[in-house]
């Protein structure tokens, strides 16, 4: 699980990393909806580790949470996941053990799940990006789970990669028609991407089809954790270059990468004339008439002050990051880590009743909201209608957002809500609910 990557670009030393069969990211998985896989999972490393199939509706002993749905995979040993993917999209795996220097170290691959017809593109691409702070020498800097990391914005890094590599051109070819499937891997970067001069089209997020749409004023807003598959029709010139910017943060907007159009004559004269909505997947409708309304409050982090907003009674603990100290809470309470044993949910549902999932942002930050084993309909933020017909497993809060969701409580067990910014995570803002 050891290896060495080419995270600096082709002038840049190799960086050493931790990775699934030592390559950064691990191997593309590509496995077919409603057909059973066995995934073999065997710890090369030092410590306890799990793996977590982010946003595939499994079978909770699957799920991946030390303590929670399995006692952790000690070094040595090995586990063999088995599921069958009811729904196809773009997913990915990583750790949920040590998940802050695991997957801070490069533990982290995509999941590709494919309809059982395959979609009218040209090509099927995937951007897997992840976020790298590196040391001088361009080598993954230590000093994990600082407390500023911790009650901040957590540990965002100074290197950006795509596929496991400093990006360089992306060659396309004018008259293509091609789905991009991005996923954002890292610990705590948000990205907006603009494709200057192109249109692309949500199809689905976080593996779930949507109504095709184009984002809100062209930037392609991924939080940690999030996927959003685009359909995009490359109508620059023959021998074209285009910017793909990320400029989410306030004055240090930088290029990503370029769109480099070949030489030759458009594939087609006109863009590919063919549907851009993807499949449905068969998620369970929330039913109005079996509704349990349940309320999330996310508390605590660094104010502007520099103090840490107050989280109910857990500050005895110590500074937060490290050691298992809490800066964050939900409700009130604050757990840290990856998953414990014996952890009381904070929340029970019977199986088959409606979620009405109301998430409160208190905090003065950023939250990629996450939720195990369900996709949420979106209905609402800060009261406004979310339109397009979106499910989400992991949902990005702004200071201060209200976000409303809905999910049918089909599959029983213990499952994790956590946010996505793995040091939010480690530090409280993550809890437990039951689905009996
Ligand atoms: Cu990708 Cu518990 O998460
Ligand atoms: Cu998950
Ligand atoms: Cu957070």
């Amino acid at each position: 699980m050891h290896g060495r990557a080419n995270l600096a670009g082709p002038e840049g030393p190799w960086t050493s990393i931790w990775g699934y069969d030592g390559t950064v990211p691990g191997p593309i998985l590509r496995i077919q909806q409603g057909r059973p896989v066995r995934i073999a999972v065997e710890n090369g490393l030092d410590e306890d580790t799990t793996v977590h199939w982010h946003g595939i509706r499994l079978l909770n002993a699957m799920d991946g949470v030390p303590g929670l749905t399995q006692p952790p995979i000690k070094p040595g040993e090995s586990f063999v996941y088995e599921f069958t993917p009811p729904d196809a999209g773009t997913f990915w795996y990583h750790p949920h053990a040590g998940s802050l220097v695991q997957m801070g170290r490069g533990l982290a691959g995509p999941l590709i799940v494919e309809e059982a017809e395959p979609v009218a593109v040209d090509r099927d691409l995937l951007w897997m990006l992840q976020d790298w702070r590196l040391s001088g020498d361009k080598q993954i800097a230590g000093g994990f789970g600082s407390t500023m990391d911790a009650a901040m914005s957590g540990r965002v890094g100074n290197e950006v990669t795509i596929n496991g590599s400093a990006p360089t051109n992306q060659p396309v070819r004018a008259g293509e028609r091609v789905r991009l499937r991005l996923v954002n891997a890292s610990l705590a970067r948000i990205m907006a991407l603009r494709f200057e001069g192109h249109r692309p089209v949500i199809v689905a997020i976080d593996g779930q089809p949507c109504d095709p749409h184009e984002p809100e004023d062209g930037r392609l807003v991924l939080a940690p954790a999030m996927r959003i598959d685009v359909a995009i029709d490359m109508q620059g010139d023959p021998g074209s270059r285009h910017d793909v910017m990320d400029d989410v943060y306030d004055g240090l907007a930088y290029p990503l990468t370029t769109l480099a159009y070949d030489r030759a004559p458009p594939l087609r004269a006109n863009p590919l004339d063919a549907p851009l909505a993807l499949p449905r997947n068969p998620l369970p409708e929330p039913d109005r008439a079996r509704t349990i309304r349940w309320e999330i409050v996310l508390q605590g982090g660094m104010t502007g002050g520099g103090k840490l907003a107050g989280v109910g009674g857990m500050m005895g603990m110590g500074m937060p990051g490290m050691n298992g100290g809490a800066a964050w809470a939900i409700n009130g309470m604050s757990m840290t880590g990856d998953g414990h044993a014996g952890m009381a949910p904070q929340f029970a549902l019977e199986r088959g009743a409606t979620c009405h999932l109301i998430i409160r942002n208190e905090t003065a930050w950023w939250h990629p909201m996450h939720v195990h084993g369900f996709s949420l309909s979106v209905l609402s933020r800060n009261g406004a209608p979310v339109p397009h017909r979106q499910w989400q497993d992991t949902v990005l809060l702004a200071p201060k957002d209200i976000v409303e969701c809905a999910f049918v409580a089909d599959n029983p067990g213990d499952w994790m809500l956590h946010c996505h910014v793995i040091d939010h995570q480690m530090a409280g803002l993550m809890t437990v609910f039951r689905v009996t």
